[in-house]
């Protein structure tokens, strides 16, 4: 915890910050910035390192000079993992996404809000960031979340809305304070202390509408255990939470009217704590976050199954020309499972390598400190495997970059079928900085 002594240095560093940016040429704050044009990422880098380093670091790690005394820390942006997006969870932002935080600034932390950047450098800084993460190299970023047009709030969506909210966010939120019974304990994949918003005192770190709040409940926050709740919720219902939460407080758009209407309901507790009441012992570690997603990611792994068992087990050429005499069909199909962790130990694959033969199945199971994610490295697989490879593997975030798998226990299958012999090398996307690496040899 921070002491207040830090606390008022940090404040103190923040103005000094902000007062440097200010007399720097302000220039009207512009549109959007589209996602067509790139940036110039050797002007990108003179802007960062001009207002940028000494939170997010030199080497965008998240380790510049103000981060000791902070919380939350500034992001490490080498895991290429971002929380306020329009894009579905687990996918990039937009240009325009990065462009709201770093006009805006996240409200109530040390991101500041960079009303003196203009366009060309803002684009040009956006660029530059992306160099951090090779997710950028690797994917492209996701497709907006559709948001539909915003209904009027009225004494029914309220209603309504906090009957959804019961069900899906007060595990976590609580009574909207952020008192559920699921954030004791909580850390964000960094490591370090999380609380749930408090969605009663109007604003938040990114929100200030009810379209944010939309936005934020459908897309989730990568990084922490907020999951996303556009597979989950239609649109009506999103809405009707929304205006549920604003009319907890003095968010922008709220009426009082409204307000004293949900100030007389009843709090919104955990949903007759079916969750949380069944299993006391895992509402810290696995709150309603891992049931959204198992659901996805089981759909995927089913789906995937088949594509898997669907692939024919054939020999290759390679492996009729070393000879190897035993003909494929008539062995078994084996999984190998490699577990993914983070923990005290560091992150890992384990076993960090494997021998497996074409036709196998890798499951690799996510075991602690997740989100993980398998990508193969472009350059790190034997030649003319890639085209096969990308087929065998489950959902992908992008070329040979599979998902990220975020609930505990759940699983991402890679097969081996038809591919070439040799070495396959890969990594864990968000983990990659910490050397989380691992190898497949296959062999025929
Ligand atoms: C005074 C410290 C400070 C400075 C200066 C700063 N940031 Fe940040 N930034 C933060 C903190 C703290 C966070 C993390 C907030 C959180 O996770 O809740 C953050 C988060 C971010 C994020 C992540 C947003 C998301 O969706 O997760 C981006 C992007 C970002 N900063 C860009 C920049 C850029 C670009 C600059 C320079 C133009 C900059 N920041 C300067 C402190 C700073
Ligand atoms: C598993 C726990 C969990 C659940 C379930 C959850 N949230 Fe959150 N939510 C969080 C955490 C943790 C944060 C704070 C993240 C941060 O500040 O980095 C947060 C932050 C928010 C924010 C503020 C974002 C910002 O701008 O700072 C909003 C809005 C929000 N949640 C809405 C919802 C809604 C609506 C639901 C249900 C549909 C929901 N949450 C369900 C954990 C959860």
């Amino acid at each position: 915890m921070p002491t207040s002594k830090w606390f008022a240095r940090s404040a103190a560093t923040a103005a000094t910050l902000l007062a440097v940016i200010i007399t720097t040429g302000a220039t009207s704050p512009a549109a959007s910035l589209s996602d067509k044009l790139p940036g110039d990422t050797t002007r990108g880098r003179q802007v960062y390192e001009r207002y940028c380093t000494q939170c997010h670091g030199p080497r965008g790690d998240g380790q510049g000079e103000v981060a000791a005394w902070t919380t939350p820390k500034p992001r490490d942006f080498r895991l290429g993992l971002f929380k306020f997006r329009s894009t579905p969870r687990g996918t990039l932002p937009s240009t325009a996404d990065l462009d709201h935080t770093i006009r805006n600034g996240l409200y109530g932390t040390l991101m500041p809000p960079f009303y003196a950047l203009n366009e060309r450098a803002r684009q040009d800084v956006i660029s530059y960031v992306e160099k951090f993460s090779p997710r950028w190299r690797l994917e492209q970023p996701g497709t907006p979340v559709v948001v539909t047009d915003e209904p009027s709030a009225t004494v029914e969506s309220i209603t309504r809305g906090r009957e959804l909210f019961a069900t899906n966010c007060a595990s976590c939120h609580g009574d909207g304070t952020g008192n559920g019974p699921a954030a004791e304990g909580m850390v964000d994949m960094w490591r370090n202390p999380l609380w749930p918003a408090n969605l009663t005192a109007g604003r938040t770190k990114s929100a200030r509408t009810a379209r944010d709040i939309y936005l934020r409940a459908a897309t989730g926050l990568d990084g922490t255990p907020m999951p996303g709740f556009a597979g989950t919720l239609r649109p009506e219902g999103l809405w009707a939470i929304a205006h549920y939460i604003q009319a907890l407080g003095p968010w922008e758009g709220s009426t009082r009217t409204l307000r004293e209407f949900a100030a007389q309901l009843p709090p919104a507790l955990p949903a007759a704590s079916a969750d949380t009441a069944a299993a006391p012992d895992t509402t810290t570690k696995t709150p309603v976050a891992v049931k959204v997603d198992s659901v996805v990611k089981v759909d995927t792994a089913t789906k995937f199954v088949k594509t898997a068992a669907a692939v024919p087990v054939t020999r290759t050429a390679d492996s009729a020309a070393t000879g190897a005499a035993k003909p494929a069909a008539t062995r078994a199909r084996a999984t190998i499972v490699v577990r993914m962790l983070g923990d005290a130990k560091g992150y890992r694959f384990e076993p960090a390598s494997i021998s497996a033969r074409v036709g196998d199945v890798v499951r690799f199971v996510n075991v602690s400190g997740g989100p993980h994610s398998v990508a193969f490295l472009a350059d790190g697989i034997p030649a003319g495997a890639a085209a096969t490879l990308q087929k065998n593997m489950g959902k992908t975030m992008g070329p040979l970059s599979g998902a990220l798998v975020t609930a505990p226990n759940a699983a991402y299958l890679v097969s081996l079928a038809g591919l070439p012999e040799g070495t396959y090398s890969y990594s864990c996307l968000p983990h990659q900085a910490m050397k989380m690496v691992g190898r497949i040899i296959v062999r025929p």
